[in-house]
């Protein structure tokens, strides 16, 4: 039986380059990011995913966010979305994911003089080739429930809101986030050390250290935070404040995962941060966005 955080994801699924894409995102990707405090002006690297976590980035005030994915698939989904915002009604774009006579209909991008990006070309022939399979849902079912629960989706105020604070394109680099090693663009000068304000990490903890292969969660967020986050933090992000969302959890209640959050709080920042003093951990829940689910927590951590 699949899990409540898997029930939109097709059984094919694997992060690979050119796998099946997402076009949504299945977190709340807005509260994600309020609870980690303000990111106003600030810079923040992302996965790339679907673009909805840069998206809830800019409308949180960032200013400027840079994303990468192991699937450059990934980019031609977030210059799709990118593109369709900033030149098609909230209508069209409503149509082009969400009405199923109408679900990638070529015509609602070419409509007008839209210069289509390249990543987009990809896409599209993909999609013609590969059919539904190029999707890891057919958001077409899912219009009520993701129109719903997507800040930008919820009304055409949100998405002209969206459309205001959002650059015609999204800097993206095609690369696993363990090969990150130094910033991926220079951005606006005010920012002095060029590093990143905010990391923003989704729930790609629970693929880069699958359970199975070490003994406990313990074990897995010990070998995660010395492997990957503490070598990242010292490359990627700025002293005094700055924040990595390191883990995205799903859950059905505020105490789902009470005994693992309280050992991230405790015995991480024991046995990890509290040692080189460095960071500090915390979690915060939030109502869900997914179905079946209730709340959801995210893990992070702040740089001292
Ligand atoms: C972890 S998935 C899950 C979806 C996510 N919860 C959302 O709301 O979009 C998000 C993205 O991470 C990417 N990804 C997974 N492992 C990665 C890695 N090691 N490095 C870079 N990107 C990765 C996938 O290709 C996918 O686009």
């Amino acid at each position: 039986m699949k899990k409540s955080k898997d029930l939109y994801i097709s059984p094919s699924y694997s992060f690979q380059d050119n796998a099946p894409v997402y076009l949504f995102t299945n977190e709340n990707v807005a509260d994600e990011i309020r609870v980690l405090g303000d990111i106003y002006g600030g810079r923040v690297l992302s996965v790339g995913a679907s673009g909805d976590h840069a998206f809830a980035a800019y409308m949180a005030g960032a200013a400027h966010v840079d994303t990468f994915d192991i699937n450059s698939l990934q980019q031609a989904v977030t210059d799709l979305k990118t593109t369709l915002i900033h030149h098609v009604s909230y209508e069209n774009f409503m149509d082009f994911f969400f009405d199923t006579k109408n679900f990638f209909n070529p015509r609602i991008l070419m409509q007008r003089d839209i210069k289509i990006p390249n990543t987009v070309k990809v896409l599209l022939g993909e999609y013609e080739r590969r059919g539904n399979a190029v999707f890891k849902y057919e958001a077409g079912q899912n219009a009520a429930y993701l129109t719903n629960h997507i800040p930008y989706l919820v009304n055409k105020h949100a998405y002209m809101q969206l459309r205001s604070v959002l650059p015609k394109q999204i800097g993206f680099t095609h690369c696993d986030m363990r090969d990150i090693q130094s910033p991926l663009s220079k951005g606006p000068g005010m920012f002095s050390d060029n590093k990143y304000d905010v990391i923003l990490l989704s729930n790609i903890y629970d693929y880069v250290v699958p359970s199975e292969n070490m003994i406990s969660q313990t074990d897995n967020m010990k070998f995660f935070y010395d492997e990957f986050l503490l070598p990242m933090s010292r490359r990627l992000l700025t002293r005094n404040g700055g924040r990595i969302a390191f883990r995205y959890l799903w859950g059905s209640s505020p105490s789902a995962w009470s005994n693992y959050i309280q050992w991230v709080e405790n015995e991480m920042l024991g046995n990890c941060a509290r040692t080189i003093r460095k960071h500090s951990v915390h979690v915060r829940s939030f109502p869900s966005n997914q179905k079946g689910c209730a709340w959801d927590s995210v893990l992070f951590l702040k740089q001292r």
